[in-house]
């Protein structure tokens, strides 16, 4: 972190108010099959939201879209709690916020929406902290893991493309690359949410060496087939580690998925799910699961087909047009 030396605390807390930020957050798969905790996507669907530094006595919060009449409009939203996390990591004062969000993301599919919203508070608080305090990447990942919990989804919120993300004793790391331009990401949403704690719950302490061996092997491939070989994308997302423990949370997903499958499609459950991610190796591959879809799924799914997102989260502060 760098802070510039002639602020004080209170000083900053002052420039701030006034400013507005715009931030613009892209949905993730996470897991991708074999890498638990570890892989993700960020894939081109997005929150966008308007950030203020207001003296008002309170905050003031819209949310539009997803989530708009459910999340709570107060201190307890999760934009805000993020905010507020990353100003108390600068150690400067947070002012009250004026936010307007404009969710497209979906809540509680599996498609990162949290990480997005942690991610958007993060992104929020770099913009309205400019030219007082800077964060290295590596900070930024770790307070936005500090947050969600596992890094496989902020990740790739935060830097875009395929992220492959891992723990150190000094905080959490990535690595992004880009991802072969043949692969062509199909998201298919259920009607019904699912809890992550829930699904976190059902995972084993302990697994097999061998099934281990088997995820560590698919995860390596992974690697290879998103960045240079998709037709290995089928054998590349064999999972033992999660998927299986999970199924009988989400029986629909699981039966889907099977199907998928034996036709030859690489469908994974979208993080700790209900969503199916078919990792298509081009657009025609992709338009045979949609209609595979269609002609075989006993329960309503959103097809999406998505491209891959290699910017990842961004930030621009907002001029008030002169009058
Ligand atoms: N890796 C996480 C999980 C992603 O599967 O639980 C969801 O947050």
């Amino acid at each position: 972190m760098i802070a510039a030396a002639t602020e004080t605390s209170a000083g900053a807390a002052s420039a701030i108010v006034g400013r507005t930020v715009h931030v613009k957050v892209p949905a993730t798969s996470a897991n991708l099959g074999p890498g638990f905790d570890t892989l993700g996507l960020a894939l081109a669907r997005y929150d966008e939201l308007e950030v203020s530094a207001t003296d008002a006595a309170t905050h003031q919060i819209e949310v539009h879209g997803v989530g708009e009449g459910e999340v709570p409009l107060d201190e307890s939203h999760l934009v805000v709690r993020s905010v507020a996390h990353t100003f108390a990591r600068a150690g400067v004062p947070m002012p009250s916020l004026r936010l307007v969000a404009h969710n497209s993301i979906p809540h509680g599919r599996g498609l990162g929406s949290s990480g997005a919203a942690i991610v958007a508070g993060v992104m929020a608080a770099t913009g309205l902290l400019e030219g007082i305090v800077e964060f290295t990447p590596d900070e930024l990942l770790e307070i936005a893991t500090e947050l969600e919990g596992h890094p496989d989804n902020v990740a790739p919120a935060l830097f875009g493309g395929l992220t492959i993300a891992w723990v150190t004793p000094d905080g959490p790391r990535h690595k992004k690359l880009i991802v072969h331009r043949g692969v062509s990401p199909l998201v298919l949403v259920p009607e019904h949410e699912m809890s992550t704690a829930l699904a976190r719950s059902l995972q084993p302490e302990s697994v097999p060496h061998s099934d281990a061996v088997f995820n560590v092997s698919r995860s390596a491939l992974l690697v290879a087939a998103l960045i240079q070989s998709p037709e290995l994308l089928l054998q590349a997302t064999e999972d033992k580690l999660h998927q299986r423990y999970r199924a009988e949370a989400m029986p629909e997903t699981d039966r889907l998925i099977r199907a998928l499958r034996a036709a030859g499609h690489p469908a994974v459950v979208s993080g700790a799910g209900p969503s199916i991610l078919v990792l298509a190796s081009d657009p025609s591959e992709r338009a045979d699961a949609v209609r595979l879809v269609e002609e075989s799924a006993e329960t309503a799914w959103q097809a999406l087909p998505l491209a891959v997102d290699f910017k990842g989260a961004t930030v621009t502060p907002v001029v008030d047009a002169p009058h």
